[in-house]
């Protein structure tokens, strides 16, 4: 699901707005893959090889800070552009931008990478596409590669939040930020509805036409519904519940590690940071 068209709209978007767009990763989000990073870096005694799937600069930069030699990819040359402005590390002679798939990296010699990572890189694959990613990943690190993925998952467990008016409710009290409340419309409010299990995905064409229903049978405020409507788009995202997503990664790349970020954010049941270690090659 590469959506070329949709992802130009979005850096066309990000790049009118000026600022960073509402998808860029969260820093308790980042605090987790650049401790992770570190403590590769201390037990390698050198700074890892990292591979950035995404033009995500902030992951980019975490890893030049520490001295890495940075691979971002991104087949979007539209996104890597509006991602410029983002960028806070000047010296980038460490890092290599290529823009392809991530299914074949083919610059990138085998079993280089020490660090890999991605913010919603994953829910960027179709389903039966996930496995050709895995194999790319397997053959660009070697064991002892550590695999850091932002992911956005569905809940496993039932949440009175999670139904549409007791979201609503909840951000109308102060319960819920605006950036909760919109992660639960975008992701669970309405699940049952919209999302396809035989693809795993849930489109946000979908979900934002049915907010635009919501306003219209007055449901929605006019400041909620504009909030909403500022971070629409259609970005088909292929997602898992976070037990399915963990036995995904552990059954084509290894032990997988659910690290949650820090804070107590309504949203950690959706946005986890999933962390897998490549384990050593098979004897024999
Ligand atoms: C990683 S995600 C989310 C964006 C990210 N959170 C950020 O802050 O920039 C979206 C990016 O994935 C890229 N993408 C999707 N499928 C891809 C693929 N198969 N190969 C390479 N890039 C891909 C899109 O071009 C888009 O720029």
């Amino acid at each position: 699901m590469q959506q070329p068209d949709e992802w130009e709209f979005q850096a066309n978007r990000i790049l009118l707005s000026g600022k960073p767009p509402h998808f860029a990763p969260a820093k308790p989000e980042l605090l987790v893959i650049e401790q992770r990073l570190a403590a590769l870096a201390a037990s390698l005694q050198r700074p890892p090889v990292l591979l950035v799937l995404g033009a995500t600069p902030e992951l980019a930069d975490l890893g030049l800070r520490q001295g890495c030699h940075v691979y971002r990819v991104d087949c979007s040359p539209a996104m890597l552009k509006s991602a410029e402005f983002r960028q806070q590390v000047e010296d980038r002679r460490n890092e290599t931008v290529l823009c392809c798939d991530w299914r074949e990296i083919t610059t990138i010699p085998s079993g280089t990478i020490d660090f890999v990572t991605g913010d919603a890189s994953l829910n960027n694959i179709a389903h039966l596409d996930q496995p050709t990613l895995f194999a790319e990943l397997r053959r660009v690190t070697h064991p002892g590669s550590i695999l850091a993925f932002k992911q956005i998952v569905l809940p496993d467990q039932p949440d009175p939040l999670h139904q549409f008016d007791k979201a609503l409710a909840a951000h109308r009290s102060g319960r819920l930020s605006e950036s909760e409340f919109y992660k639960l419309i975008r992701y669970v409010c309405f699940r049952e509805e919209l999302y396809n299990p035989d693809e795993h995905t849930l489109d946000a064409a979908d979900v934002f036409a049915t907010v635009l229903k919501k306003r219209d049978e007055g449901a929605l405020r006019k400041a909620e519904f504009e909030f909403l409507y500022t971070r629409q788009g259609k970005v088909k995202h292929t997602l898992y519940t976070q037990t399915e997503q963990q036995h995904l990664l552990r059954d084509h790349l290894g032990p997988c590690e659910l690290v949650s970020p820090s804070g107590d954010c309504y949203y950690r049941d959706i946005v986890n940071v999933f962390m897998v270690t490549i384990p050593p090659d098979p004897i024999g």
